[in-house]
């Protein structure tokens, strides 16, 4: 039975949290595989409004074993604030399980997140501040603090004083902060031992047992694909692979126990932090997409910026990913609109080209190449079969199908629960 993955298709906040509250009760686990508290999912039950940074969003779920798996980079203050705000609202969180191998994200990362993005000034990334970027350095340098490292004191000491060694020299010297003590990282990681204890597991055993049972396991990314450190728009991206893959190195599940993956697309484009965006809008039409779709950032509250929907991304993430159905949310803020522009191709130095240009350069001042489709000009909110959707809706949503390189399974009409048209189940 089903390993289901949800991926964002753009730059981040296409609405992945609706995805995964959409396939809800039917969901036993949701793994979050990548990132850290960069991330950001609103997700509105009812009138209740929940923002979700570090837990994966399907933790709202009754009934859902939700898992931080081994790809994550864990911040121990962030988590215990988030299970202690989700239990004071009555959500039961104790079916919470977290990779012994997951990466923890402490002080120092945060610190050096926060201290080399001044340092680079004009060519910042423009990141969340929470450290990810430094974790997954230490990670890859093999001098990260893992989990698992918390319940033996002496190792934690050893782990601590390693990764130190060269970043106090690096703090004081290049950046002109004190230097961090071994002492007070490791007494604040102790400080979470015993409650950290019963949730630590083999996350990837349980996963595999759990498909063996015909359970439903959904992976639910954190960022998207253009963020993704290997095919986003390096370097303006995050430190983690947000694409499907991802979903498999991060959690230990093997890639064929994979059946489905749906990619969220927003029925426009937009980015937070610095980097390529060839749909950029500076107009009135940005500023009116901004303040209909409400894009301020859920984790750092920037103003996002917003552009035209782009189909060569789209067909990216189709490739990129194997996505085999997309969502496409936030239909309705184009509501209003007399006509919506529709990126089909690029414009490199004169020449058309189709699909998103290998070279960093070329892309950075490729021109889109754009179609116009005429508005609806009429809620859609209420609408709950496409049959329902105005003409021009429907024929927006064909085009795009047919540009984006998968079929638009679900579509998305405001931002509650049930304000979606369900055109193809996204479960078998
Ligand atoms: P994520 O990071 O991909 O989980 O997305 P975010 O939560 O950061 O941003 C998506 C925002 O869009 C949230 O505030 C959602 O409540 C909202 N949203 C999701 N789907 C729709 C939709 O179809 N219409 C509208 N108007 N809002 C939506
Ligand atoms: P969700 O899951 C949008 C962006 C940051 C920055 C870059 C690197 O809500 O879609 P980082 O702190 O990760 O090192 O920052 O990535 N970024 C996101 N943008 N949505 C996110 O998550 C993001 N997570 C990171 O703005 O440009
Ligand atoms: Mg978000």
């Amino acid at each position: 039975m089903p390993g289901i993955v949800i991926v964002g298709a753009q730059w981040g906040d296409e609405g992945k949290g609706k995805a995964t509250d959409l396939l809800g009760s039917r969901i036993d686990y949701v793994v979050k595989f990548n990132g850290g508290n960069n991330a950001g999912h609103t997700v509105v039950v009812g009138n209740e409004k929940y923002a979700l940074h570090l837990l994966p969003s399907g933790i709202l779920t009754p009934g859902v074993t939700p898992v931080i798996a081994n790809g994550v980079v864990v911040d121990l203050e962030v988590l215990f604030h988030e299970l202690e705000a989700l239990t004071a609202r009555g959500v039961d969180v104790s079916r919470l399980r977290v990779s012994a191998n997951a990466h923890i994200i402490t002080h120092y990362h945060r610190t050096i997140d926060k201290v080399t993005e001044r340092f680079l000034g004009k060519r910042q990334i423009g990141t969340t501040g929470r450290g990810i970027g430094p974790a997954y350095a230490d990670k890859i340098n093999r001098v990260g603090i893992r989990v698992q490292d918390l319940f033996d004191e002496n190792i934690l000491r050893q782990k601590v004083e390693g990764a130190l060694d060269v970043k106090n020299h690096m703090l004081v010297k290049i950046y002109n902060r004190r230097a961090i003590a071994v002492d007070e990282i490791v007494d604040d990681l102790l400080s979470y031992v015993e409650r950290l204890r019963p949730m630590v597991a083999d996350t990837a055993l349980e996963l595999h047992e759990a498909l063996e049972r015909d359970e439903i396991v959904l992976f639910e990314g954190g960022q998207a694909t253009m963020l993704d450190v290997d095919h986003g728009t390096y370097p303006f991206v995050t430190s983690s692979n947000a694409t499907s893959g991802g979903a498999s190195t991060g959690s230990g599940v093997a890639p064929n126990r994979i059946d489905r993956v749906i990619g969220i697309v927003k029925a426009y484009t937009t980015r937070v932090g610095a980097g390529p965006f060839p749909t950029e809008l500076f107009d009135e039409s940005g500023d009116y997409l901004r303040a209909t779709g409400f894009e301020f950032g859920t984790t750092t509250g920037r103003p996002r910026r917003v552009g035209w929907y782009d189909a060569p991304i789209a067909r990216y993430a189709a490739r990129i990913n194997g996505v085999t159905d997309f969502v496409l949310t936030k239909l309705d803020v184009l509501d209003d609109l007399d006509t919506i522009p529709v990126c089909v191709a690029y414009e490199v130095d004169g020449v058309r080209v189709e699909e998103i240009p290998v070279s960093q350069s070329d892309f950075h001042h490729a021109k889109p190449i754009y179609e116009e489709f005429p508005g609806w000009k009429q809620d859609i909110t209420g609408c709950r079969t496409f049959e329902s959707l105005p003409k021009n809706a429907q024929d927006y949503v064909l085009a795009l199908e047919s540009m984006s390189g998968s079929r638009i399974s679900v579509i998305g009409v405001g931002p509650g629960r049930d304000e979606v048209v369900v055109r193809h189940n996204l479960l078998p």
